[in-house]
Formats: C-alpha cells, sequence, structure tokens
C-alpha cells in the first residue's frame, strides 16, 4: 500500500473523552499513538495522558512526523531531536515505546537515542518513503506527491530493522511491524529479534487479520511442538555457527 493519508486524529483530549472508554469496556490493553510537530506538542500531548486509567499500558511515541522548528525534517531522522522527543514525554507516566522511521542511514543510532531519552521499547517500522506517478496525467498519483510504502513489500525492511537493531542493543525490546499478514511473518520478527508484534496494512484487506496471524502463529508453533513463542524471540542472533555477515552492497 502506497498512502498519504496524514496523521488524523480527534486529539487526546476528545480520545480520552469519546474513544478511550469503549475500548475499556471491552477490558483490552491499550497503547495509544501520539504525534507532534513540535517538542512541545509531544510534551503536551503525553501530560495529557498522566491521568488516562491504567488499561492505557504504554505510549507509543510517533516520531515519523515533520519538525517544523528543523525545517521539517522528520524528527526520526535526527538522533538528538528523537532524544529530545523521548524527554519531552516522561510526562505521561509510563513506559514509552518510540516509533521509528526506517529511512534513515543508521536506525541503531537513532534506536539508542530514542533509549537514552527513557524509551523502554522502539517499534521498527514506519512506512518506507514512496512514490507513484500516473503516466496518463504525467502527475503524482498520490495528491501530497510522495506516501508511506507498507504491506506485503515492506516485511523484509522491517525484519532487516528489527535484527540488525537487536543486535547492535541487546536489553531493548522492540515491537516488530512491516508486513504481518500470516503467522509466519510475525515468527520472522520474533526470530529477528522481536517482543510483540503489529499488523498494519493487512487490516485494511480483513479487519481480522491481527487475530488471524495470532491463530497462524499458534498453529505453527504447535506444528513445532513449541511450548512458548517467547523461545522465538531473536533466536536467530542465537544460531550456532551463524556467520558474520559481511556487510556489503553483495550481501545486501
Ligand atoms: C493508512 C496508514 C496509516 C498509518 N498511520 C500511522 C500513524 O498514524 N502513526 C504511525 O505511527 N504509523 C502509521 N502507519 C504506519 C503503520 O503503523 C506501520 O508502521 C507500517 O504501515 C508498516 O506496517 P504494515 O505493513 O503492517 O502496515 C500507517 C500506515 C498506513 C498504511
Amino acid at each position: 500500500m502506497l498512502n498519504s493519508v496524514g496523521l488524523q486524529g480527534p486529539g487526546v483530549e476528545a480520545w480520552l473523552e469519546h474513544d478511550l472508554p469503549p475500548l475499556v469496556a471491552t477490558g483490552a490493553r491499550v497503547v495509544v499513538s501520539i504525534w507532534g510537530r513540535t517538542v512541545e506538542d509531544y510534551r503536551r500531548a503525553a501530560d495529557l495522558l498522566a491521568d488516562a486509567p491504567p488499561m492505557v499500558v504504554a505510549v507509543e511515541v510517533n516520531l515519523s512526523c515533520p519538525n517544523v522548528e528543523d525545517r521539517r525534517s522528520m524528527f526520526a531522522h535526527s538522533a538528538s531531536a528523537t532524544e529530545e522527543v523521548l524527554v519531552a514525554t516522561a510526562g505521561c507516566g509510563r513506559p514509552r515505546w518510540a516509533k521509528l522511521s526506517p529511512n534513515v542511514t543508521d536506525l541503531v543510532e537513532i534506536a539508542e537515542a530514542a533509549r537514552r531519552g527513557g524509551a523502554e521499547a522502539v517499534t521498527l517500522v514506519n512506512t518506507v518513503m514512496g512514490m507513484a506517478i500516473d503516466v496518463q496525467t504525467r502527475t503524482y498519483s498520490l495528491g501530497a506527491g510522495g506516501g508511506g510504502l507498507s504491506g506485503t513489500a515492506v516485511h523484509p525492511v522491517a525484519v532487516r530493522a528489527v535484527h540488525d537493531v537487536a543486535a547492535a542493543l541487546p536489553g531493548l525490546a522492540i515491537v516488530g511491524v512491516g508486513g504481518v499478514a500470516r503467522g509466519e511473518d510475525a515468527a520472522e520478527l520474533l526470530l529477528a529479534g522481536a517482543a510483540a508484534v503489529q499488523v498494519g496494512t493487512a487490516t485494511f484487506a480483513d479487519p481480522r487479520a491481527p487475530a488471524r496471524v495470532l491463530e497462524g502463529l499458534r498453529t505453527w508453533a504447535g506444528r513445532q511442538r513449541m511450548a512458548s513463542v517467547s523461545e522465538l524471540v531473536g533466536a536467530v542472533h542465537r544460531q550456532v555457527g551463524d556467520p558474520e555477515l559481511e556487510d556489503t552492497e553483495a550481501t545486501r
């Protein structure tokens, strides 16, 4: 999928008043995603969540947003801006997951900055920057020009990001996301080092995709006679004889 829907939302206050109560009524644990255009925006959003009920177990800080104070570059493209935003969001008083962009030269550096700023976990990855051009009209297919690529095509990008951050920063929890549509896709992210997995684009084709992925993972794990899928987490890094990947263009 290539999208440019932007970041919509009713705002934290309206969300707390109208959207959260029905979620809480389901008994589900809730992770709330916040974003901003300035560090102050993030701080305000986080502070407004300080009194949220305990079912709000974590706050995901989406850093893939233009920083209007820094020539419109994205927060997630800068280690210092990422750290600054994480520090500013401590007021929510619950674990924060830094949602990072794969569109960077050194994702490990950004993940490290998020951890320094107080992130308990990183969510990897947001969409990959893409574009489509309509050859008939000779203009952009999406109104905004570029867009974010997601779904099956970005799954290997997510696996690589999770893998490399897990290898470099053991101990930092990772939530894997990108192109998960089947149980095996989730297993791949767990093997790369994710402790949890999210399902995004697949829900557009099938709103029950997360439940289907979970069921697929359960069936697959059962066939492997696995006691718990937690044994998968990071297992690829523990493989005996796993060759040090020479990071050349050829191996990429
Ligand atoms: C239509 C659409 C809207 C999205 N909106 C957000 C958003 O508001 N905040 C965010 O952190 N990520 C957003 N994402 C990114 C997804 O959460 C996810 O990181 C990415 O799409 C890769 O996962 P997937 O292939 O399972 O969708 C959006 C993705 C899509 C396709």
